[in-house]
């Protein structure tokens, strides 16, 4: 089987790509904007948004592609909405053309900012309502995916933490522990609630979904509902920060350039019956975390 993960050198597509090598009988291409090397992986850096994608098609033959790459900061998305269109909206149409085309299985990372926040406990059946345009524009992409004729698998996932070296765009974790670390405060919203996702676990799904080719839209996420601020609580009192310097806020005094749904947690037995997915407890998590950052 040959799988192509866009956007390899993120939190999420990285992780894939490292749990796919351990998987007998898989060939891995993995690709980014920036520089990439995945040892065990077919590794290249194109800029999607001018890439020829049938010719990449072409060269590379995939059975299934896993679109990771989009602009996942909503505040970039708000602040400048034509290249999150771009990059999350039009670069998706053009590899969903191209899966068509090639007859390729498309996994496309989605999120749990597609909903409002107003009731959490979303299930697949839920209709979608972004608050920001991120969520808009993940919402956009997932609706020309499913109007297509290809086979797909759409995989929402909430507020993604793990470690990895060299990583461009910052999480959670590596936030908190570069603040905490420093001895700067970190204020953190305590009216945000989410179904936080351990990395390792979303890739094994993933890994999951692409062998026994899944289709359908997935929840894919932690299963424990959470305030951010007391997720960051709990990794800070783990790995030994000094947690008084976490400043719980409500989220209109963060600065921010998009708004932030309020309650975004999954439901996630669909996934827990087909995909046999088993999330990790945060707490545990949190330790395996620890244990790969500090020994
Ligand atoms: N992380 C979360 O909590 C979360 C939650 C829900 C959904 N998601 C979705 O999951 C997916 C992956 O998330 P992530 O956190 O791993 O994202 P990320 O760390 O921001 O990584 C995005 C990737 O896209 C690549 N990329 C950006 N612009 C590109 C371009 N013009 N051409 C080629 N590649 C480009 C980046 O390449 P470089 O690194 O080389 O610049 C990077 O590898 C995204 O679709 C996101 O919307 C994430």
């Amino acid at each position: 089987m040959r799988i192509l993960i866009t956007g390899a050198n993120g939190l999420i597509g990285k992780n894939i790509a490292k749990t796919f090598i351990a998987t007998p009988q898989v060939d891995v291409f993995a690709t980014s904007l920036k520089k990439l090397n995945i040892e065990g992986t077919t590794s290249f850096t194109s800029n999607l948004l001018n890439a020829d994608i049938n010719y990449m098609f072409d060269e590379i033959r995939p059975d299934i592609v896993i679109h990771c790459a989009a602009i996942s900061s909503p505040d970039a998305c708000e602040v400048d909405r034509f290249i999150c269109h771009r990059m999350n909206v039009e670069l998706t149409r053009r590899i969903v053309s191209a899966c068509v085309d090639y007859r390729v299985h498309m996994v496309f990372l989605s999120t749990d900012f597609v909903f409002d926040g107003l009731k959490g406990n979303y299930t697949e059946l839920d209709t979608p309502a972004p608050v920001n345009y991120y969520g808009e524009s993940k919402l956009e992409a997932e609706k020309l995916i499913l109007a297509s004729s290809t086979n797909s698998t759409i995989v929402r996932t909430s507020l993604v933490y793990g470690v990895e070296s060299k990583l461009s765009r910052p999480n959670i974790l590596t936030r908190l522990i570069d603040n905490l670390s420093k001895n700067k405060t970190y204020k953190v919203p305590a009216d945000q609630i989410r179904t936080p996702t351990f990395v390792a676990d979303l890739a094994s799904a993933i890994v999951h979904i692409c062998i026994n080719k899944v289709t359908g839209i997935y929840n894919v996420s932690g299963e424990q509902k959470i305030s951010v601020a007391d997720f960051a609580l709990q990794a800070a009192k783990i790995f030994g920060l000094n947690h008084e310097l976490l400043l719980p806020v409500n989220s209109g005094e963060l600065t921010e350039a998009a708004p932030r749904p309020t309650n975004t947690s999954l439901v996630i037995d669909k996934a827990k019956n087909d995909l046999n997915f088993k999330p990790t407890p945060i707490g545990l998590s949190l330790e395996k975390i620890k244990t790969t950052l500090y020994g």
